[in-house]
């Protein structure tokens, strides 16, 4: 194409158009950043669940976020909300069908069989904690970036299990301070819900015209799914419609009234919920989903969900494994940490490093650093020349002492240790520095 003649060299500047500013780029709906200020949470949430883990003998496990489209398909179920419409799914250009996960179970029975877990002491015991993505509505609690923490037993299928997975989720929540409440349901095996569905149907057929078209769709493909119609007439409905438990065989039966049984030896509080089916189609036998104790009946926002999957891995191609576990929506639990105004507290600094002039800052670098290989939480500000910034930043930190380091010092080869607390200083050999610290830190720690 032939380069058009610019006539910019006869304008004046003040004719040229006026250059529009960029406008600032935005997160994409749905997804959100996270700042410092909500770190203190989330790095108790972590730490909570790492604690929790090591304790009940889980190992950690991480699998990628992008994964072949067909895992989730085949795992999840084609005809589930998160399948059919909440997946972020792309080609690659290499032609390959991949997903973002919008859960993590299908991608950890994925790695067990391919990495030959089977070949292992089992259960195998895996823990997990990282984002998923599901393009639904964006709403309170419900992003399309969400964190989960997730445990899976897999490769046992006592209703032991079953239990123990309900109350590791339960008491969590309880050690982060949150009472909750365990809803729980069997829906059996493959072949009880194939009659409970032949049942399920004929109740709802009769009233299929006042169904919506997305029920209407459901009753046709998997009428299971309409126990989680969030419409209110589905709700109505419901309240008369057939009830798993009275589908489910003897096996089943003792199964799930073993999972009851030890949840009430540990005084787990459980609910017994006929309707609880869950949004994911791997489920067999015990499901559950956890609520605030608060929660109103009804609500659609869970803290965490689980249960049994003996099908699953059958269904990703390896070999007949019975597994359970449970996720926990992270986000959402940050959520209710910070709404019963929990003061999680960010860490604690013990020790500012200030410095006054070129001959100070240099000293006060190599005494930050050997603070820091002591082990001592420290901070500073280097780049600041005047003492009292220095000192409104210690003051806002909240620091036990501040070091000062002036010309005066580095010729004597001193510093100044600042009480912040009783407004004291004194003055101390540069070679001890860390020693006095220490014994200050002890005698504090006596006082208090
Ligand atoms: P899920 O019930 O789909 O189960 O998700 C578990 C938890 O993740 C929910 O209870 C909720 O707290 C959180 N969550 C789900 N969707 C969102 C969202 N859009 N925004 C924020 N939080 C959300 C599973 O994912 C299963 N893989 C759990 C499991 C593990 N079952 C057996 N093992």
């Amino acid at each position: 194409m032939p380069l058009k003649k610019s006539n910019s060299a006869a304008k004046k500047p003040s004719d040229a158009p006026a250059k529009k500013a960029p406008q600032p780029i935005t997160p994409v709906r749905g997804m959100r950043d996270i700042l410092p200020a909500d770190f203190p949470y989330w790095r108790k949430m972590f730490e909570t669940a790492q604690g929790l883990c090591d304790a009940y003998g889980f190992d950690r496990i991480e699998t990628p976020v992008l994964e072949d489209t067909p895992l989730f398909v085949r795992g999840v179920g084609k005809q589930t909300d998160v399948v059919e419409k909440e997946m972020y799914s792309f080609e690659t250009p290499g032609g390959d069908k991949v997903s973002l996960r919008p859960e993590n179970t299908a991608g950890v029975c994925r790695a067990y069989i391919h990495h030959g877990m089977l070949n292992l002491p089992q259960p195998v015991k895996l823990w997990y904690w990282g984002q998923m993505f599901r393009h639904d509505r964006p709403q309170s609690g419900r992003y399309r970036q969400f964190w989960q923490y997730g445990c899976e037993i897999i490769g046992e299928e006592d209703a032991v299990v079953d239990a123990q997975l309900a109350l590791i989720a339960w008491r969590y929540l309880k050690d982060l301070g949150i009472e909750s409440t365990v809803r729980i349901n069997s829906i059996g095996t493959p072949e009880c819900r194939l009659n409970y569905r032949n049942a399920l149907v004929a109740y709802f057929r009769p009233k299929r015209s006042r169904l919506s078209e997305e029920d209407k769709k459901r009753l046709l493909k998997n009428p299971l799914r309409l126990l989680d119609s969030k419409d209110p007439v589905v709700a109505e409905m419901k309240v008369e419609a057939p009830q798993i438990v009275d589908w489910l065989d003897e096996s089943s039966k003792n199964h799930f009234m073993r999972v009851l049984e030890y949840l009430d030896e540990v005084g787990v509080p459980y609910q017994l919920d006929p309707f609880l089916v869950r949004g994911l189609d791997y489920y067999t036998q015990t499901v559950f989903e956890l609520y605030e104790a608060t929660e109103e009946e009804g609500s659609q926002n869970a803290l965490g969900g689980g249960g049994r999957y003996d099908g699953l891995m059958e269904l990703l191609g390896g070999r007949p494994t019975p597994a359970a576990g449970f996720a926990i929506g992270v986000d959402r639990v940050i959520s209710r940490l910070k709404a019963s105004s929990q003061n999680i507290e960010p860490k604690k600094v013990d020790v500012f490093v200030a410095q006054l002039g070129e001959g100070g800052r240099k000293k006060a670098l190599a005494i930050f650093e050997e603070l820091r290989e002591a082990g001592m939480s420290a901070s500073e500000n280097f780049a600041k020349n005047s003492i009292k910034a220095q000192m409104d930043i210690a003051n806002r930190l909240g620091v036990k002492w501040t070091l000062i380091v002036g010309q005066k010092e580095v010729l004597d080869g001193t510093v100044i240790v600042r009480d912040m607390d009783a407004g004291t200083q004194e003055i101390v050999d540069a070679r001890k520095i860390v020693q006095v610290l220490q014994k200050k830190m002890i005698q504090k720690e006596q006082e208090a």
